[in-house]
């Protein structure tokens, strides 16, 4: 390997489970991230899990200074770009800063990576770019159409990598459309730590089983599915991650689109069903409206990716929710102390 793969957003939930596999394939990882929405205590659960120094510089990649002093430090040969806010809710409310964000922090990483002629990039795309999809499951050449600003971010950045990749031959770049991640790392040491009220799924479902909340709202149960609550493609943060790897492995002239997903489906019902099993917790629910812009189903068709990338996603619901048990019942208060503690 010639030179070091900077994360941005490493401190985060699937930024950290993926430097664990990089490092643990012999990448050299440095981490940019302003720790605006995780901690520098997941950094060193990484550095404890695999025995590896990682270097890590607090900044935000909306400055193209700071940003440059660590393409300065390190020889660096390429990128996986994880940074960025997520919560398709805030978004809403707060549109500018999610484009300033997203976007000002990926054209930045672009000039940057560019000036010390690092061409390699991974991004984490999302299948929030799908829209409510036509087609079901979804190939890559499903039509696009974000609902929300954070969606629109995630296809306005597709689209800027797609002409730098067009206007310069050098760039060799992956889009990485992830469908639901969730789990943890098998050792309960790292995993999904949201701020506040969890907007996803499982993560609130966890809270309720680890006692942090009364019970999880179901949002509709009367879409055209099954049992009539959502199904999406939930997949493990760990093929997740490995999915990363192989990207970089089979990185190639020009700039490509993978849909990251296994192709089954589960319902909300399935989640809370599941997670009292591994868990043996009650998961009290109640049924309450639809949620805005929420669909009935999504599902990925991973062809492309078990066949270019030579990747799949092996893990099932129940290995994805008692991984996501063992490190919610490890650390109740996620990186942060108990309240009491305080
Ligand atoms: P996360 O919030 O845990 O990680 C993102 C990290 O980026 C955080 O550590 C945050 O502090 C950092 N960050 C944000 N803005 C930054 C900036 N300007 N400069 C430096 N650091 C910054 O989120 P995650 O779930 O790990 O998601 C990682 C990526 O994957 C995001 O781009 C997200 O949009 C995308 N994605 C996530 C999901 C999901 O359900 N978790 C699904 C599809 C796509
Ligand atoms: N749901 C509930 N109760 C909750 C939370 C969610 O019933 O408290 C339901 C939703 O209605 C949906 C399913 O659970 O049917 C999954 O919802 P999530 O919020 O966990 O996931 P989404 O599919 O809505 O969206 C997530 C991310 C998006 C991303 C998308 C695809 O939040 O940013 O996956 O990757 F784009």
């Amino acid at each position: 390997m010639s030179g070091s793969i900077l994360v941005t957003g490493g401190a985060g939930y699937i930024g950290s489970h993926t430097t664990v596999a990089l490092l643990e394939r012999g990448f050299d990882v440095v981490i940019a991230d302003d720790l605006s929405n995780s901690s520098e205590e997941s950094i060193e659960r990484v550095k404890a899990l695999t025995g590896r120094h990682v270097d890590f510089e607090e900044v935000d990649l909306t400055d193209i200074d700071a940003l440059r002093k660590v393409f300065a430090s390190y020889p660096i040969s390429g990128a996986i770009h994880f940074a960025g806010l997520k919560a398709v809710g805030e978004s809403v409310e707060q549109p500018l800063r999610y484009y300033r964000n997203n976007l000002v922090s990926t054209m930045n990483l672009l000039d940057v990576m560019a000036e010390h002629e690092a061409w390699d990039l991974v991004f984490s795309s999302s299948a929030t770019v799908y829209g409510d999809p036509e087609v079901l499951p979804i190939p890559e050449e499903a039509k696009t159409g974000a609902t929300n600003p954070y969606g629109r971010t995630k296809l306005m950045i597709e689209e800027i990598c797609q002409d730098a990749a067009a206007a310069d031959p050098r760039w060799r770049i992956s889009l990485l459309r992830y469908f639901n991640p969730v789990g943890a790392h098998a050792s309960g040491d790292i995993g999904e730590d949201p701020t506040g009220h969890p907007n996803n799924l499982v993560p609130f479902v966890m809270q309720v089983a680890v006692g942090r909340r009364d019970k999880v709202m179901v949002f509709g149960d009367d879409y055209d599915t099954a049992d009539g609550t959502g199904v999406r493609d939930y997949i493990h943060v760990l093929d997740l991650a490995a999915g990363h790897i192989a990207a970089l492995d089979h990185l190639e002239d020009g700039c490509d689109v993978f849909n990251l997903g296994t192709g089954n489906g589960a319902s909300v019902l399935d989640i809370i069903q599941t997670t009292a099993e591994v868990s043996g917790q009650e998961i009290p629910y109640e049924v309450a409206p639809r949620r805005a812009g929420d669909i009935a189903t999504s599902l990925a068709d991973p062809t492309r990716a078990n066949e270019k990338l030579e990747w799949r996603a092996d893990r099932g619901l129940e290995v994805m929710l008692r991984d996501a048990w063992k490190w919610q019942s490890k650390n109740p208060w996620g990186f942060n102390p108990p309240p009491e503690a305080d």
